[in-house]
């Protein structure tokens, strides 16, 4: 990721919009731009999505009146920085849906790693996507995924959507707060080097540290205290007996 036309720190101006009617992914579109040859700084948002995905392999359902977004970054940082990527995103998502909240609604929180809730309930999944292109740039496609109008049913984690909890937003309402929202967000992390100050932010968004979680992981599920998440993004839970473990990834359940 360039820091822009002119160098130095990244602003909105450089960021280029397409809009399509109707897409199977967001994310397939991007990585599609970047094998293309495409620079980079690229939002694709879509009405729909026929082939959607989430996250661990999962589908996300995509029907009209939600915002399916994703953005192509190029080279946004060496390999070893892009873990906190993630958090600066979800931080971005977190303010953009708060602003179109109105003052009395419920509490918009993250969940580790990056699906943000709503009165305890799933409104906005990312998933993030990287690809080695055939020049030797490295593609990185974050893809977002905000129930504007529609909740789906039985879903792993309960769902509820911005309409159904107070919000008036239009899908396009919502992108034009994440559009800034992103890009402030980089401008801070910085190409991973304002790490720490994400990760304030973050914390100051997420639910349940210092609770009792269960966190699934593909092959069992571990209980125990949220002590937080460490520099890589990776949740530390404290399993007892001064045990703690940082977890890459998995699924987490409060109470
Ligand atoms: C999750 O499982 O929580 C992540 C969901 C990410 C969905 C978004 S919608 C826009 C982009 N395109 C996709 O196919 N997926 C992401």
């Amino acid at each position: 990721m360039t820091g822009g036309k002119g160098g130095g720190r990244i602003s909105p101006d450089d960021f280029r919009h397409v809009a399509l009617a109707e897409t199977v992914s967001t994310n397939s579109e991007c990585l599609a731009k970047a094998r293309e040859g495409d620079p980079g700084n690229l939002w694709i948002t879509a009405g729909r999505q026929t082939g959607g995905r989430g996250r661990r392999g999962r589908a996300w359902v995509s029907e009209p009146g939600n915002l399916y977004a994703s953005l192509l970054l190029i080279d946004p940082a060496p390999i070893a920085r892009l873990h906190s990527l993630p958090l600066a995103v979800a931080v971005a998502a977190h303010r953009a849906i708060r602003t179109v909240m109105p003052p009395a609604a419920p509490p918009v929180e993250i969940k580790w790693p990056n699906d943000i809730l709503v009165d305890g309930k799933k409104v906005c999944g990312i998933l993030l996507e990287g690809e080695e292109l055939a020049d030797g740039r490295r593609a990185l496609v974050i893809g977002i995924g905000v129930n504007v109008g529609v909740a789906p049913e039985g879903a792993l984690y309960p769902a509820t959507s911005l309409r159904r909890e107070g919000a008036s937003a239009s899908p396009e309402e919502l992108f034009a707060h994440l559009f800034l929202a992103v890009a402030e967000m980089l401008a801070l992390w910085d190409h991973g080097t304002g790490v720490a100050r994400v990760i304030e932010l973050w914390r100051s968004a997420a639910r349940g540290i210092g609770e009792t979680i269960t966190v699934n992981l593909p092959d069992r599920s571990l209980s125990g205290r949220f002590a937080g998440i460490d520099h890589d993004g990776r949740l530390l839970l404290d399993t007892g007996a001064g045990t703690q473990q940082a977890i890459a990834a998995g699924d987490v359940f409060f109470g």
